[in-house]
């Protein structure tokens, strides 16, 4: 069972070990968990599609129109999925370093 040990850094709590058992295995494993959450009970996304319960998104690489497609992973863009840059701002007043996640065409 998974006890709240200690809190690593803002955001990032470490539950500590948890037995862990797989189907066939005879004695139990211990693996460690680690627990993220957002600050302040509001969640990450501030304000993207919050009408649907879950923002999901898919895309087929194949058929990309650039070589290079920046996706959003700071939920700040004004293009979302896509990033927009936001993250430039959002850092500097947050001292975070999120930035897209690049999708390339082969
Ligand atoms: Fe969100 Fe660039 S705007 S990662």
């Amino acid at each position: 069972m998974a006890t709240l040990a200690s809190t690593l850094c803002t955001g990032i709590s470490y539950a500590g070990q948890v037995p862990v058992k797989r189907a066939g295995e005879v004695g139990r494993k211990k693996q460690r968990v680690v627990v993220v959450r957002a600050e302040g009970g509001g969640g990450i996304n501030p304000e993207i599609r919050k009408n649907e319960e879950k923002v999901v998104d898919s895309v087929v690489v194949t058929e990309l129109s650039k070589n290079i497609t920046p996706y959003c992973r700071c939920w700040r863009s004004g293009t979302f999925p896509l990033c927009d840059g936001s993250h430039v701002k959002h850092n500097k007043a947050n001292g975070d370093n999120v930035g897209p996640l690049l999708l390339k065409k082969q």
